[in-house]
């Protein structure tokens, strides 16, 4: 079966965001390093971008947990697939991740590395849908908030589907 995907914000718009919240992330650090925690696999294509218009220095590592099956509802189950490689003791974290939608994820997330010591911890996503919200996250940069419809591409997945999309777009059922 094949899904019809409507453009939602394209590529370019996509890129004058990250950007600009890019430089936002640079002030607010400023004299400080920060180390990137990728959420996989959604956040991996907006990690490398938004790390690529950060001007203080950056270390990486990346992380998988798992609140969906291969479909549009959150099962409510939240795992750790892939753990860090680092320790994250004394580190200014920044979590990365794709969407927010329900904050299931977020919020178990931000509960595990906080136990590790971390100088800080903040949230910048891509992509949020605070209608949907179940779980408070506090959110620190949020690209774009967006309604509640099923997004694709820019690491996003249906199905594992549409993660190489350049632009985000809308899956039509
Ligand atoms: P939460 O725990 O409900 O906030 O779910 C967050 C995760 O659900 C995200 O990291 C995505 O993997 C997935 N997700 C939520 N909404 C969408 C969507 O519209 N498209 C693709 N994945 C989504
Ligand atoms: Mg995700």
């Amino acid at each position: 079966m094949s899904e019809v995907i409507r453009e939602l914000l394209s590529e370019e718009v996509v890129a004058a965001k990250i950007k600009e919240i890019g430089q936002q992330i640079t002030k607010d650090y400023e004299g400080k390093e920060i180390h990137l925690i990728c959420v996989l696999k959604g956040g991996v294509f907006f990690t490398c971008e938004l790390a690529k218009r950060i001007e203080v220095p950056v270390s990486l590592d990346f992380m998988s947990v798992s609140s969906y099956g291969d479909d549009t509802k959150s099962s409510g189950v939240v795992k750790i697939v892939k753990d860090l490689d680092e320790s994250i003791d004394g580190k200014d974290i920044l979590i990365v991740e794709d969407i927010i939608d329900s904050g299931r994820t977020l919020s178990y997330l931000i509960e595990i590395l906080k136990q590790r010591n971390p100088s800080s911890i903040r949230l910048c996503t891509l992509l949020d849908k605070p209608e949907r919200r179940v779980k408070d996250v506090k959110v620190d940069y949020v690209c774009f908030n967006i309604p509640d419809e099923f997004v694709v591409g820019y690491g996003l997945d249906y199905a594992q589907k549409y993660r190489n999309l350049p632009f985000i777009g809308v899956v039509e059922l």
